[in-house]
């Protein structure tokens, strides 16, 4: 499926972006394991999110929508049902990171999978300290399918090898399970929705800088989840803001949670005008409407404690990088190999095409800036990110940009090109 993008435009307005997928996911399981009914406002209709509900349906959970509400009846810890089939968690690396956090200590065995891009993704990085906690899982060498044989779990001390909030979150969630304290400590913070959520909820959580402790509970309390716009959706429209001539637009009801604002940080040193108004919280994630105009921006480099803080927006940062004034640097980021495409090569190839000179380097890219992008025919690897990263670029092309497999964009952002062509109008 072609589609030839909105190209050629400023963006102006006010908008709002759909929920966070991270906090949606985390707000379908910890209501699954609470006790009482959970309710979900700004819950993010996108395909990822969906795979998680289904998984908690075939739990045996009662998850419903009333009025744009989701109300998930929780059954408790202890509560969940042997599903009948095999779960499916679709693209969602999340879903079943996470959940195999709390399939791990059940009173039953089931097997987990997803599409094609799942069963390519490690999962190593969960087994292991799952199994240092007594949990019985398969693996196809690292990979899914994953049968998990639930298990009594015991508490473990965990140095997090690598930045994944998905595998600190797995840990956290059968660390409610576990006998006793369950320690982790990173060496660099990645998001922590989990851990903020989670306490709402009533775990038994404490944090002091970069340890987490958690201990085993008896249950889970039911909560009213308010949640707020996604940042990493809101960074594409900010992004298109920034690199178009007289754009100025206002996101309203944005997450703001500093382990997620990385890229904003970095924009922000590379010249970006960009203004947080009505800082706020929201369910006890710090929210703000962001406003954001034409800006002309100068080369940076990223590496270290930051990279986690903006995993998800290193391809939007190659396209800025791009357009920036000098030459910029990714190191650290090797991570990027393994998401839903290895986005250091899928960029660096997309972005090249359309007349920028991005090198590869083993733990990120060389970016050459002051380029000027035209049209071409570009993939998507089936990657929702890499395909709006091209969507964006094409704004500043003179003529459109031709884009394949564009439907991937539902996983995260399914009103995505709706906003761009009420922004672009
Ligand atoms: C996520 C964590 C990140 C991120 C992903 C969502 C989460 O992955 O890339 O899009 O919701 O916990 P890692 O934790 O594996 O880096």
């Amino acid at each position: 499926m072609k589609k030839f993008l909105i190209h050629n435009k400023s963006l102006n307005g006010k908008t709002k972006v759909l929920g966070d997928k991270s906090i949606s996911h985390r707000a379908i399981m910890f209501g699954a394991l609470a006790e009482g009914v959970t309710t979900i406002s700004g819950f993010l209709k996108g395909e990822d999110c969906i795979s998680t509900i289904q998984c908690f349906k075939q739990l045996g959970i009662n998850i419903v929508e009333e009025n744009n509400i989701i109300k998930v009846y929780g059954n408790g810890l202890y509560g969940l049902k042997k599903p009948k089939e095999t779960l499916y968690v679709g693209n969602s690396g999340t879903t079943i990171r996470l959940i195999c956090g709390i399939l791990a200590a059940q009173n039953f065995s089931s097997t987990i999978t997803g599409d094609s891009s799942i069963i390519k993704r490690p999962m190593k990085r969960i087994i292991e300290p799952l199994k240092l906690m007594g949990a019985n899982i398969e693996s196809d060498e690292g990979y899914a399918p994953l049968n998990i044989f639930g298990k009594n779990l015991s508490n473990i001390q965990y140095n997090m090898p690598i930045a994944s909030a998905q595998v600190k979150s797995a840990i956290l969630l059968a660390s409610l399970y576990a006998n006793g304290k369950t320690t982790i400590i990173e060496k660099f913070k990645s998001r922590d929705h989990s851990e903020i959520m989670l306490k709402y909820f009533g775990a038994n959580i404490s944090i002091n800088k970069n340890v987490i402790e958690s201990n085993s509970i008896n249950k889970l309390v039911a909560q009213n989840i308010n949640i707020c716009g996604d940042i990493s959706s809101a960074c594409f429209i900010i992004v298109g803001a920034l690199i178009t001539k007289n754009s100025h637009i206002i996101i309203e009801n944005v997450g703001i949670n500093p382990t997620r604002t990385g890229f904003l940080d970095i924009l922000l040193k590379m010249g970006a005008n960009i203004k947080f108004l009505n800082v706020r919280y929201i369910s006890g994630e710090k929210v703000c409407d962001i406003e954001v105009k034409s800006s002309k921006l100068k080369a940076c480099n990223i590496y270290g404690h930051i990279i986690p803080l903006m995993i998800d927006e290193i391809p939007l940062f190659a396209l800025v990088a791009s357009l920036a004034d000098g030459t910029s640097i990714v190191k650290d980021a090797t991570e990027l190999k393994y998401k839903e495409s290895n986005r250091i090569k899928t960029i660096s190839t997309e972005l090249n095409k359309i007349g920028a000179n991005i090198t590869e380097t083993d733990d990120g890219m060389i970016i050459e800036g002051n380029k000027t992008f035209f049209a071409s025919e570009c993939e998507s690897y089936n990657d929702h990110r890499i395909a709006m990263c091209i969507a964006i670029a094409s704004l500043v092309c003179k003529e459109p940009i031709v884009l394949n497999n564009y439907k991937c964009i539902n996983i995260s952002f399914p009103n995505f090109f709706d906003i761009l062509e009420r922004l672009g109008e």
